[in-house]
């Protein structure tokens, strides 16, 4: 379904991503793990086009490298930022629709199907997004991705800051959300969690990637023990 190769991105002149080459198959989990300022968020980046890049990056057999932001979302490709970026003097309700611009006719499904997701949300329904807890707030943002009928979802670290209790929630989401037939690429720092969750995973250093294999495979290399597990 993607298809990354030989991928270079960064900022400016500094570069960050060093010839990057993944791949995701339809109805996949992909997990990206890898330490602070790895590369991890500029990968993303680079796929749904709001940086620029070098390289192979097709979905669906078309390229998207040169096509605009909001185009890649068209074409299914909805990122959910680190950090929620959600609209604070919006309601919950509001945050919710504003994902949904692009798909009118469906809003109101897509609306059902996400407060059966987070029930939390259906509650706090009227609720400004600004006062609503961390963990709440990423379920917003979650959800507010599945409003745009996403066939390919990014997440940029959906666990982060969260307690064990949300994380455990949020990470059954993402198991739900792929059921439904919705592929992920999720970028975490959480290894464990999010290997546990993911068909295939990939380790990124420093802008490159060392290691791939399946979920399980990497849960049990030595290195990926070592460095991230503390095992
Ligand atoms: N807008 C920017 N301008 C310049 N450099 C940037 C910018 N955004 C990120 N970088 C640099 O690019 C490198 C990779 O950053 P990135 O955000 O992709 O890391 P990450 O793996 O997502 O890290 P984290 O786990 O902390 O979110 C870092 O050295 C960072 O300082
Ligand atoms: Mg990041």
């Amino acid at each position: 379904m993607l298809d990354i190769q030989n991928l270079h991105a960064g900022y400016g002149e500094m570069p960050v991503l060093c010839s990057v080459n993944i791949t995701i198959a339809e109805r996949e989990i992909v997990s990206v793990v890898g330490s602070n300022g790895a590369g991890k968020s500029t990968l993303l980046k680079a796929i749904s086009g709001i940086i620029k890049s070098t390289g192979i990056i097709t979905f669906n057999h078309e390229s998207l490298r040169t096509l605009a932001a909001h185009t890649i979302v068209q074409r299914g490709i909805v990122h959910v930022p680190e950090g929620r970026k959600i609209f604070p003097d919006m309601t919950v309700v509001e945050n919710l629709m504003m994902g949904g611009y692009l798909h009118q006719k469906e809003r109101q499904i897509n609306l059902d199907r996400v407060f059966a997701l987070f029930p939390k949300l259906a509650e706090r329904r009227n609720q400004l997004g600004g006062t609503m807890s961390g963990g709440e707030q990423q379920m917003l943002a979650i959800g507010r991705g599945l409003m745009g009928n996403p066939k390919l979802l990014l997440l940029d670290e959906p666990s982060l800051g969260l307690s064990p209790l949300f994380t455990e929630v949020v990470f059954g989401a993402i198991r739900t959300i792929n059921a439904s037939g919705v592929t992920v690429l999720l970028v975490e720092q959480n290894v464990y969690q999010s290997l546990s969750i993911s068909h295939r995973g990939y380790v990124i250093e420093t802008g490159a990637i060392v290691l791939t294999g399946t979920g399980e495979e990497l849960l049990n290399n030595r290195e990926v023990k070592r460095a991230f597990l503390g095992m």
